[in-house]
């Protein structure tokens, strides 16, 4: 899995963009509650229903269509091991996969043996409807689809979604990674109720600067959380991430500050792009997808050796000679934008 899996390898010190973490680190308010954890709420498992309640008020929804996750990677995971298991003629189960997609959503697919069916790019990501709709058939178990999407920053169409929940067969979900919701215009959240199929998947780490406390959380139906519910490991969440996501819910300020932020590096970036003459994706999240050319693996070690951590992700279906930059703090969003333009003027 690990190698599958999303993370870059570890770069040290530097200027952290990379991974699309918050670059700011998660509020005062939220380190301190977890300071506050004390010795005998460290020794004993953790209790959930305080952080439930605070966090189902928080979403509007009930305590039963929640299941908070060990990061939202649980999440997809414990989807993954919920509803794709082989079906009684031991065939295995399908999950269609959206490209360039989340690394996870494959990898935690193929751990349980299901076949894993890939829908590729249109030009420029437009989200591949049709092709996505004629990819289900009657073993489909889970479409996996993230809006905002990582690696283009571009959200699907709320049109896009109902159709594909529509046509999915009767024991499928769709599984809709918003990971990146707090720096987008829309959400799915209000249509779950028309679409008791959609699960969505939610994080702490990246609006919430909580990526080290693994925190995330899904929103469905109470039958589909009962289903996850009795797969996922006990105590999987662990005490201080209970503390700091209950904290963390009453901190708006800090996340409004924090996404402004991100608008502002995200407007940065563009410009810079503009005057790099480098295509780029008006993103909905906290990162930006650029087109630097055939370079892009040697810019991204160029960079690196100055202590500036941007991921090349020119492997990725649709995106020959790309790099994905973190959108977070200005200052850092600042000093990226100097070395690439130092590093283009000197090629
Ligand atoms: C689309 C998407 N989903 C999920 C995650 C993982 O979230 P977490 O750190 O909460 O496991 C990421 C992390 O980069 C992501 O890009």
């Amino acid at each position: 899995m690990s190698d599958l899996y999303e993370r870059a390898p570890e770069r040290g010190p530097g200027i952290r963009l990379h991974l699309n973490e918050n670059t700011a680190g998660c509020s005062a308010a939220v380190l301190e509650a977890m300071r506050a954890v004390t010795a005998p709420e460290a020794a004993a498992y953790p209790e959930y229903g305080a952080t439930y309640r605070s966090c189902a008020v928080w979403l509007g929804i009930r305590d039963d269509q929640l299941l908070l996750t060990n990061g939202l990677d649980e999440g997809i995971y414990t989807a993954a091991v919920a509803w794709l298991q082989r079906n009684a003629n031991g065939e295995p189960a399908e999950a269609v996969v959206v490209e360039p997609a989340y690394a996870l959503f494959a990898a935690s697919a193929a751990v349980t043996g299901a076949r894993v069916v890939h829908v590729g790019p249109r030009p420029d990501f437009d989200f591949p409807l049709e092709e996505t709709l004629a990819a289900i058939t009657p073993v489909t178990r889970v479409v996996f689809v993230a809006s905002p999407a990582n690696p283009s920053g571009l959200l699907v169409p709320a049109a896009a979604i109902r159709a594909v929940a529509d046509r999915l067969p009767a024991r499928a979900v769709l599984f809709l990674d918003e990971a990146y919701v707090e720096f987008a215009s829309t959400s799915f959240l209000s249509d779950l109720r028309s679409h008791p199929n959609v699960v969505l998947g939610r994080t702490f780490a990246k609006a919430f600067g909580l990526a080290a406390v693994r925190a995330g959380y899904l929103v469905a139906a109470a039958p589909l959380i009962e289903q996850l519910r009795s797969v996922v490991l006990p105590f999987s969440v662990n005490v201080f991430a209970l503390a700091a996501i209950r904290c963390a819910v009453q901190d708006a300020a800090y996340v409004s500050w924090y996404v402004a932020q991100v608008a502002e590096s995200r407007r940065r970036i563009y410009a810079a792009c503009e005057r790099l003459g480098c295509a780029y994706w008006t993103s909905e999240a906290n990162f930006v997808l650029v087109r630097v050319g055939a370079g892009a693996a040697a810019l991204v070690e160029t960079l690196a050796a100055r202590g500036i951590y941007v991921r090349d992700r020119s492997s990725m279906a649709g995106c020959a000679g790309c790099i994905r930059i973190t959108a977070g703090l200005v200052e850092h969003t600042e000093a990226c934008i100097a070395a690439l333009e130092d590093t283009c003027a000197r090629a």
